[in-house]
């Protein structure tokens, strides 16, 4: 393996032996519970989709050819059409299902929203028009920059009614990370909020959202929602309040028919380059994939269910299952505006109880946080509503596994650990709840339709023991390129092993032919679940005047999963501390990035350790960060900095 700290997680998993095979209870009324989904998918995994995508959605038009597979470009249900918003919605409301509530919106102070089909449909609709009035045509790029409040969706399935693809910005991003996201995308125009609600008090948006669009010059209209009800200013002729556009469109707004291969949307995502890539997907063969997936990983029973995913729609996470995968399926979702820890550590458990909440899908870190604050939280609640309980966005270790399953799932709700990413679009590899016998730890196998490969360093499928992941057909769901940058989508994905789509994950598969995922091997750090490039947080660093040199690094922590620590060098004449705080570093590194990009420790050291060709040893920093042993530094142009970095390694308190 490439990575040190994969080799250990390897070999902490070595001994995970538990199964546990689905339960009596989910058995009972499991949507499948044998193999005859992969069995089918094995034989033909393109007629496999081709019955999904016809049993699952409505088309306009039919498709010609089920796959164009020239790669690395995939296309699905080619000459197909159909309308990702009607399908969220219309045909639900037109088959009777308009009293049936799409959203229970939980605010962070209590306030709350139910949201039928039939009021999601027609909000939909209305703002759609006010989007057209605004001069959005079809192909036009929209940014949003918003909380996690219902417009986010209303937002989303709008631009995807009228055709106009979406860029969605998780609201924890600074002005200048939305800045260049708007100017890749060109976007015409910019929805926000005020401000939101966080951690009991109003953070607001419009200021950030205003610095970006005054760098930017594609922007001509801002549409704000008013949640946060703080200050702001409005540019006249620019900036229009959401609830009076709304009140003032028309009701009525056809759905655009779309190509099959038409931009949904773009999601910027971390790369292990400086700056994000527009990860773009396309309309049939991912809302396919997401409809799929959502109903078999979480056995939907959309009639009675309650389904709350805690992502925040900024992430791949939020658009593929709170917004379209669920709604595609007519479920009913919770959406949840704010902190776990607001105004109790019990927060979750009061909503879960509260809506009855049958599926919930959630991340390693919260689960881990969860721990950290005690059973006695979720035991102040009646969790006995839950069914199925899941974790997405990285490596889930055996011990938090083990107690979402006993605390949280009461011994009785499968665990659906479910591995992919940005650029799948949909749930990649995950246990099927009624039919997969799961492993602590484990994602288990890939979900019928979708091949997988573990290979070694020269791309040699491995049977057993760990490699790196790799995907050998094309799916639905996938990315179809980078904005504006196919070469780099030739060299990211599909250049290192030829045919083969590489992950940037390593895996090992057991002596059962399990799927254990262990984690980049790349320079992306995951932290809390969220990628961020080691370069990305070196350059915030360097544009800070006082820093000549950085070096990023993302350690193993046990409840983000990695924490940044940064080694920085700061140019002669500022290398006195007292004149460049560490929190004046950290805090640039928000503004630059955003506040998940804030290194957790920053030592300042008079020099970084180099190869004789000047190549900075990042592996090196990270076994100081670690504390483990430094092994070989032979091949160091100066040893001695070592030396004294470890030394103020353990010298530095670390920052929270
Ligand atoms: O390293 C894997 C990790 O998260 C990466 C994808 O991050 P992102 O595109 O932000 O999407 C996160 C939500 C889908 C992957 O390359 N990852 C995601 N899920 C898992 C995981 N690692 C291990 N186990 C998982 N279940």
């Amino acid at each position: 393996m490439a990575d040190d700290s994969t080799g250990q997680t390897l070999h902490a998993l070595a001994d995970e032996r538990r199964t546990f095979p689905p339960t009596e209870r989910i058995k009972a009324d499991a949507l499948t519970v044998d193999t005859s989904l992969y069995d089918e998918a094995a034989e033909d995994d393109e007629a496999f989709w081709a019955r999904q995508a016809a049993e699952l959605l409505d088309w306009d038009t039919e498709w010609t050819t089920v796959l164009d597979w020239q790669l690395p470009y995939a296309k699905w249900f080619v000459g197909g059409k159909l309308n990702v918003a009607a399908n969220c919605l219309d045909r639900h409301v037109a088959a009777g299902l308009g009293d049936r509530v799409a959203i229970h919106f939980e605010g962070e102070p209590g306030d709350t929203r139910t949201i039928t089909y039939a009021d999601l449909l027609a909000e939909v609709q209305r703002f759609a028009n006010a989007l057209k009035g605004l001069g959005v045509e079809k192909g036009d790029r929209v940014n949003i920059y918003l909380p996690m409040i219902p417009e986010a969706a209303i937002a989303m399935l709008a631009c995807a009614r009228i055709g106009a693809p979406h860029s969605v910005v998780f609201g924890g991003f600074s002005s200048q990370a939305l800045a260049d996201r708007i100017d890749d995308a060109e976007a015409k125009v910019l929805i926000t909020a005020d401000g939101g609600h966080r951690r009991g008090s109003v953070f607001p948006l419009k200021p950030a959202a205003d610095e970006a669009v005054e760098s930017t010059t594609t922007i001509e209209h801002v549409v704000v929602v008013k949640r946060g009800d703080n200050d702001v200013d409005m540019v006249d002729g620019r900036d229009h309040w959401y609830h009076e556009l709304v009140e003032a469109a028309d009701a009525d707004c056809p759905a655009e028919p779309m190509d099959s291969e038409d931009l949904l949307f773009l999601l910027y995502t971390s790369g292990t380059t400086g700056k994000p890539k527009g990860i773009m997907h396309t309309t049939g063969g991912y809302l396919t994939q997401v409809a799929f997936t959502h109903k078999y990983v979480f056995d939907l029973h959309a009639e009675t269910d309650v389904y709350w995913c805690t992502a925040d729609v900024g992430w791949v996470t939020g658009h593929s299952y709170i917004v379209y995968g669920p709604l595609a399926n007519a479920a009913t979702v919770v959406m949840y505006e704010g902190v776990p820890n607001y105004p109790g550590n019990d927060r979750f458990w009061d909503i879960v109880e509260k809506y009855k909440v049958t599926k919930l899908y959630t991340a390693p870190t919260a689960i881990r946080t969860f721990m950290k604050w005690g059973v006695e939280e979720p035991a102040k609640h009646d969790l006995t509503s839950l069914k199925v309980i899941g974790s997405v966005g990285e490596p889930i270790n055996p011990e938090a596994w083990m107690w979402y399953r006993e605390v949280i799932g009461g011994g009785e709700c499968p665990v659906v650990d479910t591995w992919w990413q940005t650029e799948t679009g949909g749930i990649m590899i995950s246990p099927l709840p009624g039919a997969t016998t799961t492993k602590p730890g484990s994602a288990t196998f890939p979900l019928p339709g979708i091949s997988v490969e573990v290979v070694d360093e020269a791309g040699n499928k491995v049977e057993r023991g760990g490699g790196y992941l790799t995907i050998t057909r094309p799916w639905p769901g996938m990315l179809r390129g980078i904005w504006r940058h196919p070469q780099r989508y030739h060299d990211a994905y599909w250049g290192r092993y030829p045919g083969r789509y590489f992950a940037g994950d390593g895996a090992k598969l057991d002596d059962d032919g399990y799927l254990w995922l262990l984690g980049r091997v790349d320079d992306v750090m995951n932290v809390s679940g969220h990628r961020i490039s080691t370069t990305e947080v070196e350059s915030a660093l360097v544009s800070h005047p006082a820093v000549a040199e950085a070096a990023v690094v993302g350690a193993t922590d046990t409840t983000t999963g990695q924490a940044i620590i940064a080694y920085v060098t700061l140019r002669s004449g500022a290398s006195d501390v007292q004149s460049v705080g560490i929190d004046d570093l950290r805090n640039h590194v928000a503004g630059e990035i955003g506040a998940i990009a804030k290194p957790k420790t920053i030592y300042l050291t008079p020099d970084l350790p180099k190869t004789r060709s000047g190549k900075i040893m990042r592996r090196l920093l990270r076994d100081i960060a670690e504390g483990r042993n430094l092994g070989d530094t032979t091949t160091l142009a100066d040893a001695s900095v070592v030396d004294e970095i470890a030394a103020r390694a353990t010298a530095t308190p670390q920052e929270d």
